[in-house]
């Protein structure tokens, strides 16, 4: 196989984990990490990296320096390269034809731009990002507008699966690598080498090798089953609070059924990150396009749960805390869209704290990972607040649980860290107002300890008080 050199154009949380990887497990091949942003390059190429991902520092170190480099240097890493993967956002679209749902792909189709404009020789070019069906065929069109003598394309599809948290772990023991290519032979070519690099650590068996269609179409399925699994726990965390069944019991009785099985049946105060989202709206784009409305609507309620679910927490800190958080101290525990991660993409505690803001209250933030400024971002962004000066005067940014809860009526907590597990809640009821409340957005606090504590406490899916059967009889009875 002639793979020698590999570029990826894009050092984000695709891009750089899975290069990473890929130049642990093949030290035959050297590959080159790329980005405009020279703030970022610097940062690969620091001893603090641009992401937090566990085991990810371990993997730089050993590779840096020798088969793997981060540049800025775009056009001679893509001359060099055999193999080149686009590794680029492909955002929502914030303007214009699809807004708010279709992806803006400028990012895609100005990479694709730069490889026309310099490459020479046989190039493959590797969609990594997530992006719409037939974009391999825009990418091409794109190339092959721009084609110079000598110079030959193979467009290939190689959706990455990877969790943030989890990167490096399904890197290396990935569930399965899909590969999408033309049904040519070249085509079958360029899929063939591309496995091979993947061989160098992955079991061929779990190679799926695809027409380039089903391979990126795969990738919006995907990440619309998981989400949707999600938006379905969830809305039966909406039905245990009104009864008085626990959302965790339900959903290890339905997880025990090996047909359903129980991974993403945590329900919570919302799914966020950066995918989700902007694939389902993505897929309904799709969907709307090929005039399959209905289709477009079925996984739009997967969105629309989402939604629900965010501001039905939201509602209930507001309603518990006597209908008004105006000027009240609440803090929030965790920032980030998930735990073992420092992005905040999507996150659900942006909703949560906005909705909080409006209604008055001052926020004191404590998360492990996210940077204070990155918080400070999300919550004065033109698309969040029209008045940043005043949210920065609401909110407060520590860097320990202890100091953010202290003095504060309430507790709201929007991430899932193990941290939060083992604090002394005890400690931090003393330095509380009184009634100090607990609003546990993630199920994972000890719910008979706090209340024990003195806590009042409320979570996702689950009623501490019983319920009251007169009110369900009565609405039944009704309808
Ligand atoms: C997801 C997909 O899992 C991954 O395959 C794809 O490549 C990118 O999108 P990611 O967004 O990094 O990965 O994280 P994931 O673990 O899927 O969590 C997404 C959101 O769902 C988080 O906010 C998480 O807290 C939430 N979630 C997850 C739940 O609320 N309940 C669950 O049971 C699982
Ligand atoms: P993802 O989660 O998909 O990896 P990120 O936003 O973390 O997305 O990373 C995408 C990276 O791609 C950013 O660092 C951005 O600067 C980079 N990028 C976007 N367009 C180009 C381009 N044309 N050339 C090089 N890098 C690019």
């Amino acid at each position: 196989m002639v793979i020698n050199k590999i570029c990826c154009i894009g050092a984000g949380y695709v891009g750089g984990p899975t290069c990473s990887v890929i130049a642990l497990k093949c030290p035959d091949i050297v590959v080159t990490v790329v980005d405009l942003s020279k703030e970022r390059i610097g940062q690969w190429n620091s001893d603090k990296l641009p992401i937090y991902e566990p085991g990810l520092d371990n993997v730089v170190k050993q590779c840096r320096g020798k088969n793997l480099f981060f540049s800025n240097d775009i056009n001679t890493a893509i001359k060099e390269a055999d193999l080149i993967f686009i590794s680029v956002n492909t955002p929502t679209k914030t303007f214009g034809n699809g807004k708010g749902r279709a992806a803006d792909l400028k990012y895609v189709e100005s990479a694709a731009r730069m490889i026309a404009d310099v490459a020479t020789g046989n190039k493959i070019v590797v969609e990594k990002s997530t992006v719409p069906v037939r974009a391999a065929e825009s990418i091409m069109n794109i190339l092959r507008a721009n084609h110079r003598p000598g110079v030959s394309y193979q467009i290939l599809s190689n959706p990455e699966f990877l969790a943030e948290g989890t990167a490096v772990d399904d890197l290396l023991n990935a569930d399965r690598v899909l590969i999408g290519g033309e049904d040519t032979p070249e085509g079958h070519d360029a899929i063939e080498k591309l496995c091979w690099v993947y061989e160098h650590w992955i079991n061929r068996s779990k190679i799926l090798t695809t027409n380039t269609w089903s391979s990126e179409l795969s990738k919006l399925a995907a990440n619309a089953f998981l989400a949707q699994r999600i938006s379905s726990i969830n809305s039966l965390s909406a039905v245990c609070e009104s009864t008085g069944a626990d959302i965790s019991e339900v959903a290890r009785a339905v997880g025990l059924d090996s047909r359903i099985g129980p991974k993403f049946l945590q329900a919570s105060v919302g799914f966020g990150g950066s995918c989700f989202q902007k694939d389902i709206l993505n897929l309904v784009y799709i969907c709307e396009c090929l005039n399959l409305p209905e289709v477009a609507a079925y996984w739009q309620q997967v969105i629309t749960m989402n939604e629900y679910q965010k501001s039905r927490f939201s509602a209930k800190v507001i309603e518990s805390l006597f209908n008004t958080v105006t000027d009240k101290q609440i803090a929030m525990l965790g920032f980030a869209f998930k735990k073992d991660t420092g992005d905040t993409r999507e996150s659900p505690a942006i909703t949560v704290a906005t909705t909080l803001l409006d209604e008055g209250a001052k926020l004191h933030i404590y998360d492990p990972k996210v940077e204070p400024s990155q918080i400070m971002d999300d919550l004065t962004h033109p698309v969040i607040t029209e008045e940043p000066e005043k949210v920065k005067k609401a909110v407060s940014i520590y860097d320990d649980p202890y100091s953010a809860t202290k003095g504060t009526h309430a507790i709201v907590l929007c991430t899932e860290w193990d941290e939060f597990k083992t604090l002394d809640f005890q400690r931090i009821y003393n330095g509380m107002m009184k009634p100090a409340y607990v609003f546990d957005g993630r199920k994972i606090l000890d719910h008979d300890a706090l209340v024990r504590i003195g806590f009042q406490v409320q979570t996702i899916g689950k009623r501490l008080a019983r319920p009251s059967l007169a009110r369900i009889w009565g609405s039944c009875n009704q309808i």
